[in-house]
């Protein structure tokens, strides 16, 4: 699944870097790497004739190898179909998506109903991944006991996961998602049907991880709170069909944990967001993404 749909013969690495110019101070700024995935005029439309649907686009994104996007945007503005697109499982209509995850490395999503198997023990689901790129029993087997050990269920691996809470299902879906060291990790709000405390909590534990495995992340996300706690880079989308209206790097340094939520600054940036989203979903569903207007 690295490669999930042919793409273009590899074209040399950009000469336009992505995001701000480098910092002065060394002479030779190390050249950008190739972006683990490039969009170009990536659009989708789904049905034919009077009934088509513009659901995306079009979208030019680049995301650097190791970078953690996020992208929010009004709901139905396609950011799932983006996201599956990514995946292999959607065609896009025009444009298209470059992935370059390296030899070997999959592409792993996860989504906001979990997608575990409940008939598999934990461990089975975690090592769900791994038996399906052949990796040998046993090697496979200690990989995803120690990825149990990572998130926190180094206990549960022989239950099964209607035991397990909201929570601990989701940490499995993220155990079994890292476990097979993907070159890229597509998550589709995979925290949304959890309490705030909790997706506080995963929140937290996703960064740790991923800042840890160095892993390419593009992360689905409703809510901005999450997506400036989460993001070195924040994408905002239109309304329908979704495109890139806007892009930040949240300023505040790492791990964006507790006081920085409360800070000033952080709301600032939050309220500037939400404006922007505000005017997509003028005329539609004027309500706030995350229920409450910004402080
Ligand atoms: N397989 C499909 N067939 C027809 N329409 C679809 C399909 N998938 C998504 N859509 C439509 O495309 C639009 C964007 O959907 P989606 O990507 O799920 O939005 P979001 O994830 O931002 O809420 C919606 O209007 C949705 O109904
Ligand atoms: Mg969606």
């Amino acid at each position: 699944m690295g490669e999930p749909h042919p793409s273009p013969a590899p074209t040399p690495p950009s000469s336009t870097p992505a995001g701000p110019p480098p910092h002065p101070g060394p002479r030779t700024p190390p050249s950008p790497p190739a972006p683990a995935l490039r969009a170009r005029n990536l659009a989708r439309t789904f049905g034919r004739g009077r009934t088509a649907l513009a659901a995306l686009g079009p979208v030019d994104a680049e995301i650097a190898a190791g970078e953690f996007v996020c992208v929010v945007g009004p709901s139905g503005c396609g950011k799932s179909t983006l996201l599956r697109i990514a995946a292999g499982l959607v065609r896009p209509s025009a444009g298209e998506l470059e992935l370059r995850t390296g030899a070997g490395r999959p592409t792993a999503m996860i989504f906001q109903d979990y997608g575990i198997y409940d008939w598999k023990t934990v461990l089975a689901n975690v090592r769900f991944g791994l038996d399906i790129q052949r990796v040998p029993r046993r090697e496979a087997d200690r990989r995803a006991r120690s990825w149990l050990a990572r998130t926190g269920l180094a206990d549960f691996a022989g239950a099964y996961p209607s035991a397990l809470s909201g929570g601990m299902r989701q940490r499995v879906a993220l155990a079994r998602a890292l476990a097979v060291e993907p070159g890229l990790l597509l998550m589709d709000e995979p925290f949304a049907a959890l309490d705030a405390q909790l997706r506080t909590l995963l929140q937290d534990e996703l960064l740790a991880l991923t800042q840890t495995t160095r892993t390419t992340t593009l992360f689905i996300t409703h809510s901005l709170e999450e997506a400036l706690v989460l993001g070195d880079r924040v994408l905002v989308m239109s309304a329908r069909p979704g495109r890139i209206i806007a892009e930040r790097r949240p300023p505040f340094p790492r791990s964006r944990t507790g006081e920085v939520r409360a800070t000033p600054a952080f709301a600032a940036l939050k309220a500037e967001l939400w404006e922007l989203l505000r005017g997509e979903v003028a005329g539609r569903d004027a309500t706030d993404p995350e229920g409450a207007t910004p402080a």
